[in-house]
């Protein structure tokens, strides 16, 4: 069976924004997020506290979230590394963060210049004190399914890493595909070893074509939030075989011709998705938004 109503989590202000050459101006950002909000999403990830030097994309995070225009019930997420990005993040009063962790030890190296051991004492503070301030947080698990430099992730390792996050008191997992390798068969595989879909999500990077057959994958497994980027922008600087993430508009179009609810205007999504290309300077991998574009 199939879900009657999907979350769905736009990730492209900070996935897709994150990866990109040009820096875009701080206004443009606040369009984009005000936008998505104008097209029914519910939750916008919207920026990172991570180190500037890391991620320079992202450098305007407090500049940015000053600007946004937060809408009663849409949640405006943030991911937040460490304590210290946490204090600037409660510093801006936001709701809910997002702590990433890795699956590899090699990702864990590159991502966050920590062991896969180690990165669980810079996160669990982190948990502990945004909970405590009455800030939701969700997690996320990079390479999932294998990794650039070690090959397929075993799937133990994945549930491992996963429980120990949720036990740390974080509301959702979020399973990344980080370089876009998994098919569907894993995706059943690894979420039916977690035992139960009820706090996962699903993000898929659409390097290889995969990601709408493994969301579909997903959600018939039980899954019923899915993480997406409008305009299909996204990446990881630190892996660099990642590309865009499922572009939300190809999801929406899937579930809306399945009859689940999203609570999304897709007609706004395509909007916005050329909106965002016109401002990056190339078109939408969108094949959605390439259709209904055609005059
Ligand atoms: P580090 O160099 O080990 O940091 O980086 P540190 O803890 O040793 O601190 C060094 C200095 O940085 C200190 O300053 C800190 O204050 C400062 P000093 O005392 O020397 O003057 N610092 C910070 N400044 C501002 N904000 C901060 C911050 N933290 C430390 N938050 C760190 C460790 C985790 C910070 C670094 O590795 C980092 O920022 N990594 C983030 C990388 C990243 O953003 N990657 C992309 C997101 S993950 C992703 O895309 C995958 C995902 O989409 C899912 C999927 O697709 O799989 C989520
Ligand atoms: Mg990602």
């Amino acid at each position: 069976g199939l879900p009657h109503q999907v979350t769905v989590y736009e990730v492209g202000p900070r996935d897709g924004l994150q990866n990109e050459a040009a820096v875009v101006p701080v206004e443009a950002k606040a369009e984009f997020v005000a936008r998505l909000a104008g097209a029914g999403h519910k939750v916008i990830e919207t920026t990172s506290f991570v180190h500037p030097k890391w991620v320079p994309q992202l450098a305007d995070a407090e500049e940015l979230l000053a600007r946004v225009e937060r809408r009663p019930g849409v949640r405006y997420p943030v991911l937040v590394p460490n304590e210290r990005g946490l204090d600037r993040a409660l510093a801006m009063e936001v709701d809910e963060i997002a702590v990433f962790a890795s699956a590899t030890e090699t990702f864990a190296a590159k991502n966050l210049n920590r062991s896969l051991e180690s990165q669980f004492d810079m996160f669990e503070p982190v948990v502990a004190r945004a909970v405590a301030a009455g800030v939701r947080v969700r997690a996320y698990v990079s390479m999932c399914f294998a990794d650039p430099w070690e090959g397929p992730t075993p799937i133990p390792q994945v549930v491992e890493v996963g429980e120990r996050l949720l036990g740390l008191g974080c509301y959702e997992l979020s399973l990344g595909d980080t370089i876009g390798v998994a098919t569907p068969g894993h995706v059943t595989a690894l979420i039916e070893a977690f035992g139960s879909p009820d706090r996962l999500a699903v993000h898929f990077h659409d390097t290889y074509g995969q990601a709408l057959g493994n969301t579909l994958t997903a959600l018939r497994a039980g899954v019923t939030t899915v993480d997406a980027s409008t305009g299909g922008i996204g990446g990881c600087p630190y892996a660099e075989s990642a590309t865009g993430n499922l572009a939300t508009e190809d999801l929406v179009w899937m579930l809306d011709g399945l009859g689940v609810e999203t609570g999304l205007d897709l007609g706004k999504l395509v909007e916005t998705s050329t909106w965002l290309a016109g401002l990056l300077g190339r078109p939408s991998p969108s094949r959605v938004v390439q259709a209904l574009s055609k005059g």
